[in-house]
């Protein structure tokens, strides 16, 4: 038996992925910038084992079946031909952060499922080729391999479309206060969102634009010029919700609550607050705030109504093994 753990972080981009040239190989329409978030993870477990006759998941305590354990066996089989082996696996996974309260969790699952697996299969990966190997299961994932803030280049094939540090966790004490509006689970999943992005008329001027943003996006962090930052990132959150809404069918994710959020953030910060907001493809809002300004910024929310919680992490650091099986 060979088995080894590893634990990942969540990321939340500032420049957004949506779309991909490849759906296969999850090759990005375009580059895309995030944060990985500290506190919150995800740990796996992954063993190969002789006697097994099938892949077996357990997510969260829960045996899995249907289409979470078809992809994760697409993945494991992936690893299985780059080692050239062939025994079977159990994989167990949890998350330390609520399910369910929309905070994407494939990145950090696909990041560290990546980590735990490759080494319990003896390859001896570069961070590189895990972000690569990682990529294949959630797009997302290839940037929760590098620490810290990070860049995935969409790359022109699979050798290249990988992610990497743009600076450590240590860089800028950013906070990510996550504002949960709405806590049942998303009825369209990003695979699916990523497969429609081509349907929007405004795909083709979104993508056009991404290499400007993610300059401007790279040098804001680079130089911690947070109000550089705030107006490309909600300009490229509004960009990635635009086509979701003109997509065919359209895709709207928000709650009443994320877009009084939307509204009220841009003028808390005239008002010199200095945060912005971000949303996935689901309606919680990330609202981004120098450390400093976490304490007031959560004061304010608790008086927003339709807020019904909040989650906190700055930055976090790469995915990494961790000593043994000993779950959360
Ligand atoms: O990795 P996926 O397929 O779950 O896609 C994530 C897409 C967004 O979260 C909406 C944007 C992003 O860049 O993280």
């Amino acid at each position: 038996m060979t088995t080894a753990t590893a634990q990942a972080f969540p990321n939340i981009a500032f420049i957004k992925y949506w779309g991909n040239r490849s759906d296969r190989l999850r090759l990005p329409a375009n580059g895309s910038i995030s944060m990985n978030l500290a506190g919150l993870y995800t740990q796996t477990c992954v063993s190969f084992e002789p006697g097994l006759a099938a892949d077996a998941l357990v997510l969260n305590h829960v045996p899995s079946l249907g289409r979470s354990l078809h992809r994760v066996i697409s993945f494991l089989n992936v690893v299985r031909r780059m080692a050239g082996k062939k025994d079977f696996a159990r994989v167990t996974s949890e998350n330390n952060f609520p399910t369910g309260a929309g905070i994407a969790s494939s990145a950090a699952a696909y990041a560290a499922l990546a980590v735990a697996a490759s080494h319990a299969l003896g390859l001896d990966l570069s961070e590189c080729e895990l972000s690569r190997l990682a990529r294949l299961g959630s797009g997302s994932a290839a940037r929760s391999v590098p620490g810290g803030f990070v860049e995935w280049q969409k790359g022109e094939a699979d050798a290249d479309s990988y992610a990497y540090s743009i600076a450590t966790p240590e860089h800028w004490a950013l906070v990510d206060l996550i504002a949960i509006v709405a806590n049942e689970h998303k009825p369209v999943g990003s695979s699916e969102g990523h497969r429609l992005a081509g349907t929007s008329p405004l795909q083709a001027a979104r993508v056009a634009g991404a290499e400007q943003r993610l300059e401007i996006g790279r040098n804001a962090i680079l130089a911690r010029d947070f109000a550089a930052l705030a107006e490309v990132a909600e300009l490229d959150s509004n960009l990635m919700h635009a086509v979701m809404m003109t997509s065919s069918p359209p895709l709207f994710y928000w709650q009443p609550a994320s877009l009084a959020l939307m509204k009220i953030v841009p003028q808390w910060r005239k008002g010199g607050l200095p945060v912005f907001y971000t949303l996935d493809a689901g309606p919680n809002v990330h609202l981004i705030c120098e450390a400093s300004s976490a304490e007031i910024l959560k004061s304010h929310l608790d008086e927003i109504p339709g807020v019904i919680s909040t989650i906190q992490a700055g930055p976090g650091g790469p995915a990494h093994l961790v000593p043994d099986c000993t779950l959360i």
